[in-house]
Formats: structure tokens, sequence, C-alpha cells
């Protein structure tokens, strides 16, 4: 039941359960380009269709757009470009590799036109406002998408790292087709908060980000008693368990586990093939 595609929200686009985070392969200790394509490859070949990535996933504010640049010219050498859905946001900087929102308008506006040139497409099929910048706020921020939608430049708006209360506020403004926070079965926040529901209700996704653990939280993954042991039960690993309970959760959600080694994107795709037992599930809400 939970191994066939899934739609993102109301998009009417429907994708595999497990996507590609593109994060590692352009931030710091990121792979070479050759082993980066490998990755990409190994997941449109095993029937990978979902991407996300985003502007800032890179260096620094020098090397914006590296990691849309990356899939962009991945998926034209495979000649997969039309096959595969690429999820792209805007609304932080990297000054000196640091990650600062930037919610304002105009920041946007040039964010989602250099996007369109590192993807190079016509039209961004999801675009998602990175983070909420208080300054800013999150109505202004969202006015200035709607404009690009409206545009022709964005066809879907999803958010990120949000509030229960800044989705109801954003779905009284606007269509929204996803919302992308940290969850996994180490950090159970958005279900506690009520934030997964809220989006089950108003037919919105929910991509789970870090969720076997994030860049340095995978290895508590693995170190998990309980995750190890479901891991031996069905020979499978840690990752593959997190993946399964999450695609368990809900049909709406949709993990995008990063990636800077095939063998890595490879294990996780398979976490489609494992049918937990409602107790199992249980018994992994109680990890986090
Ligand atoms: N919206 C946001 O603010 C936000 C924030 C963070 C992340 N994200 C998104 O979420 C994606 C994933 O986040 P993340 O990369 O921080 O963390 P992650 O998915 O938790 O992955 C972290 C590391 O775990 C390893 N890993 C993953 N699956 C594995 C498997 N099946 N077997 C063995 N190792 C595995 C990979 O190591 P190797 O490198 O060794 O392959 C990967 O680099 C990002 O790429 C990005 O697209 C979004």
């Amino acid at each position: 039941m939970h191994a066939g595609p899934r739609s993102i929200g109301n998009s009417g686009i429907s994708v595999q359960p497990v996507g590609l985070g593109g994060m590692p392969l352009s931030i710091t200790g990121r792979p070479a380009q050759a082993q980066a394509y490998e990755v990409v490859k190994a997941f449109v070949d095993h029937g990978g269709d979902f991407i996300d990535t985003a502007n800032v996933y890179c260096l620094d504010d020098a090397d914006i757009g590296h990691n849309e640049r990356l899939f962009a010219a991945a998926l034209r050498r495979l000649g997969r470009q039309a096959a595969v859905t690429v999820a792209t946001k805007g609304g932080l900087r990297r000054p000196r590799g640091q990650w600062i929102a930037d919610g304002r308008p105009a920041f946007l506006r040039a964010s989602c036109e250099q996007s369109l040139t590192a993807l190079g497409v016509d039209v961004i099929t999801l675009y998602q406002l990175h983070a909420v910048d208080a300054a800013v706020g999150l109505a202004e921020s969202l006015g200035e998408l709607r404009r690009l939608q409206q545009e022709g430049k964005i066809l879907h708006i999803g958010l990120s790292n949000i509030t229960p209360e800044q989705l109801e506020q954003a779905l009284a403004i606007t269509p929204i087709v996803s919302v992308q926070n940290r969850c996994s079965v180490l950090d159970q926040t958005d279900f506690r908060n009520g934030l997964v529901a809220l989006c089950a209700a108003r037919g919105v996704a929910f991509i789970a980000h870090s969720a076997v653990g994030g860049h340095q939280g995978h290895v508590r993954l693995r170190q998990q008693a309980l995750m190890k042991a479901l891991a031996g039960q069905y020979q499978a690993t840690p990752y593959q368990l997190a993946l399964a309970w999450l695609l368990h959760k809900g049909k709406h959600i949709l993990p995008i586990p990063g990636a800077t080694k095939t063998q890595s994107i490879l294990d996780s795709l398979k976490a489609t093939a494992i049918a937990l037992t409602a107790d199992e599930v249980a018994a992994m809400d109680r990890i986090g």
C-alpha cells in the first residue's frame, strides 16, 4: 500500500515515495562531480523521480546554484530531465557559509530568476520558501511567490521549516502543495505538534528532510537499539527501517534522504519494499 506513487499535495503530480535530497552533494565535504553524477544516475536508474534541491546548497554566496546546476547537468547527460520532478527553494543566503533567512520580495525574485537559469528551465515545478524571515513576515514573502506564479515562473508553491500556525496562515493566502520540515524517527516534533496531520487534512504533501537523522544525526540512527534489532529482523538497514516508518505514517509523506555514495541512495530506495506491522510502527513512535 505504501509503495506506490504519491501525490505532491493537490498539484496533480505523482512521484515515487522516496526522493533524493541534494544538499550533501554540494556543501562542505561534497564529493567530486563524477561521484555526484553516479549518485544521480543510480537514483534515476532505479526508478527515482523526485529530487529536492535549493539555490543555497553550495559552499557560500559565491557558489550559489551549485546543486541546481549539478542536477540539471546530470539529468541532461542522462536525458531524463522530463522524467524527474525537481523541486527547489529560495529565501536563504550563504554569506561566508552561514545560513541566513532573507524573505524580502526583491531577493526572492532575484533568487527565483537565478534558479531558473541554474536549472535551465522556463518554469520551476515546485518552488519552496526555504524558511520564514521574521523580519519580513510570511505574508509578504508569499505575496512575491504568488506574483512569480502568476507570471508563469513557478508552477506550485511549497513551504519549509514552518509551524502549523504558519501553514494555516499561508493557506489563507494562497494554495500550498507541500511542506518540507525536519522529520524522522529520531525527531517526531511535527507528529506531536499536529503539523503532519494538518498537512494530510488540507491536501498538502509533507516532505520529510533529514529523514534518516540528518547530516550528523544519521550516525545516531545506526546505533539506536530498536532500529538495529528491526534491521536485523528484516535483513535491512536502520536507514531503510527509518524511511519505511515514515512511509507508513501517512500516504502524504515523502522522505528525501541525502546521499554522497551510490550505495546510500540504492539502500534508501529499498525502503518501499518493507511492510511494517502496526506494533512495530508503534514501537518506533516511542523512539523520538
Ligand atoms: N529544508 C531544509 O531546511 C533542509 C534542511 C536539511 C536538509 N534538507 C533536505 O533534506 C535532504 C536530506 O538531508 P541531509 O542530507 O541533511 O540528511 P539525511 O538524509 O539524514 O542523510 C545524511 C547522510 O546519511 C547517509 N545516508 C542516508 N541514507 C543512507 C542509507 N540508506 N545508507 C547509508 N547511509 C545513508 C548519507 O551518507 P553518505 O553521504 O555517506 O552517502 C547522507 O549524507 C537534503 O539533501 C536536503 O535536500 C532540507
